[in-house]
């Protein structure tokens, strides 16, 4: 059961009615907060469907430090699963580094190190940036921890056991960049610049070379019609055409899957259990990372799997979508709930690549935007159906224009020392709430308690982006309020006192509001406004956004607390 105040469809229209309103609201207030408090854990909203809501990002390969594309895909994951939690669900975040595989192999060899240092070495810088970035992960899984090691071993032996797993010579094309193998007709040509023509992947166009050796291959193909009927359910989130046809055309062409290599061309990888002359795939010892956190084959795997949401770029869709499933299909293991793909960000219109040297540096970032500024941004610009573009005067002027402008202004408006002397959140008045509020606004007020119904299908489906949308016109709302009413004349006159109460109230019950509806975005930043705000801690969760403060009696006092930082400083753009 949501816990609302009114339903807005059936708002009081008239004056009259809205005092008849006011009156039933008085003494349901007390004990809706109450309720509210109690059940804080047993409102459906926070009902969990089974003991922990998973949620998982990709593992990050170790190539290379991360980037602020890694970093977005983290803060999707981190900001659905903060968004449980408000709700009071228990969760469970997964993460981690990709450690095994040629690209790595390479880039060891390259840097004149051994892989497992070289892998030790940005692992490290993924941790250390999801520190920073307050990416609340509960576990990070490394592929070369031997526990994921046993896991991949226990998978394979299953596979084989059942019979999926069958020798072969395997010849076709393979892009190392993606560890993916590559179909003839979606390799084509280019001109390099200089001028030597190369093969590519016209998906990813990045080089193919070809590849001709005895493996062992999985029995993909016989498994197409559970997987189409799986992908009819709507797995794939958002349901977007885009995302629909990558999965549809692997699935349209779908042939058996080599899942190994030879040792001698791949040495860095987990060996076939009683072969090693063979390493495993490893997209087949990655996406097995994914039941390696659950503690799989351990009989506890089961409060986690199967996981509710895995959190994908669009670039690794298939193999979350066609490879993954049938692997467990295959392991007689329950499908994954959702998949929740994204798009990517280029930056100033551009494909992010090392050749451009146009890879953006996220801790960099972070010295010059802050954290919650780039939090912000990336969840307030990145749509799962379109790619977007990092451009560094647009985040200056979406942070200034929101963080500062809006959310900042409307506190600093209500809460200074000339406005609100005594610092205090102060009560409303209904009468001044009848004669000088338009209906409209009253509205509005209203509304504010069934904003988290509104933003909730948004976190849920990962359009975080909306839900910032939703919160932001609230917070213009806010600011257009004080506009109107104008605090600053209604404060030089005594006999103003409850108009000027009443404003103040109605901006910092939207900032409470959207503040608690706000933190799985932007954490630091939400806790420093409720804390201005004088909220506690305790009362932060989902159902507090749901009931007005100042439940019980007129004389009910909130006090402000100072602020000890700015809460969100105006930045300069530099060029
Ligand atoms: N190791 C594999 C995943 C294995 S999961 C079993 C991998 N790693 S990755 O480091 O290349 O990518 C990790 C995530 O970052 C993916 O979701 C990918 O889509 C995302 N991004 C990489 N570049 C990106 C952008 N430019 N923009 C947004 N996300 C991007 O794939």
């Amino acid at each position: 059961m949501v816990i609302r105040l009114t339903n807005p469809s059936k708002m009081a229209t008239s004056m009259s009615s809205w005092r008849g309103y006011a009156r039933v609201f008085m003494r349901r207030r007390q004990k809706i907060l109450e309720r509210c408090l109690q059940t804080t854990s047993n409102s459906s909203l926070s009902k969990p469907e089974k003991s922990t809501f998973y949620v998982s990002t990709p593992i990050f390969y170790v190539n290379a430090a991360p980037h602020i594309g890694h970093l977005y895909t983290a803060l999707v994951a981190d900001s659905l699963t903060r968004w449980k939690q408000l709700k009071g669900i228990p969760t469970f975040f997964a993460t981690g580094t990709d450690e095994h595989g040629l690209k790595v192999q390479q880039a060891a060899e390259k840097g004149g190190v051994p892989p497992k240092v070289f892998c030790d070495e940005i692992s490290n810088k993924f941790r250390e940036l999801f520190k920073k970035y307050d990416i609340n992960y509960s576990t990070f899984v490394r592929t070369t921890d031997e526990a994921h090691v046993d896991t991949v071993h226990y998978i394979w032996n299953l596979l084989n056991e059942k019979g999926f797993i069958y020798k072969d010579v395997y010849k076709g094309w393979y892009a190392v960049s993606d560890e993916a193998f590559v179909s003839d007709k979606d390799v084509k040509e280019v001109t390099t610049k200089a001028g030597e023509i190369q093969k590519v992947s016209a998906e990813s166009g990045q080089p193919v070379v070809w590849m001709e050796e005895e493996n062992y291959m999985f029995r993909l193909s016989q498994f197409k019609p559970q997987l189409q009927e799986w992908i009819d359910t709507e797995v794939i989130q958002p349901s977007h055409p885009f995302f629909k046809k990558i999965v549809q055309s692997t699935l349209d062409n779908l042939t058996d899957l080599s899942v190994t290599r030879s040792s001698d061309r791949v040495s860095w990888g987990i060996s076939v259990p009683n072969d090693p002359s063979q390493k495993i795939y490893v997209w087949l010892d990655a996406l097995t990372n994914y039941l390696t956190v659950t503690g799989y084959p351990g009989k506890d795997y089961h409060s986690y799997w199967p996981a509710d949401y895995h959190v994908v770029g669009k670039d690794i869709l298939k193999f979350h979508a066609v490879y993954w499933p049938a692997f467990l299909i295959a392991a007689d293991l329950s499908l994954p709930k959702k998949i929740l793909c994204h798009s990517h960000w280029k930056v100033d219109g551009v494909k992010m690549s090392k050749s451009l040297g146009n890879i953006v540096d996220p801790v960099d970032c972070m010295s010059k935007y802050t954290m919650d500024g780039v939090r912000y941004f990336l969840l307030r610009q990145g749509t799962p159906q379109n790619d977007a573009d990092f451009n560094e005067k647009r985040i200056v002027e979406v942070i200034n224009n929101e963080m500062v402008n809006t959310v900042g202004n409307a506190l600093n408006r209500i809460s200074s020392k000339a406005i609100n002397p005594e610092q205090l959140f102060p009560n409303p008045s209904t009468d001044v709430l009848l004669t000088k509020f338009t209906e409209e606004d009253r509205q509005k007020l209203e509304e504010l308690y069934t904003l988290a119904d509104q933003v909730d299908r948004f976190y849920e489906d990962g359009n975080v982006y909306l839900a910032l949308e939703t919160l932001m016109k609230y917070l213009f709302w806010a600011n257009k309020i004080v506009n109107d009413h104008e605090p600053w004349i209604l404060v030089k006159d005594a006999a103003a006192k409850e108009h000027l109460d009443t404003v103040i109230y109605v901006v910092m019950e939207t900032l409470r509001v959207c503040g608690i509806l706000i933190q799985p975005v932007v954490p630091s930043f939400s806790s420093r406004l409720l804390t201005r705000l004088g909220v506690p801690d305790t009362e932060r969760l989902i159902t507090h956004s749901q009931v007005k403060i100042h439940p019980t009696s007129p004389n009910y006092v909130q006090t402000l607390n100072p602020l000890d930082s700015v809460l969100m400083q105006r930045l300069k753009y530099k060029r």
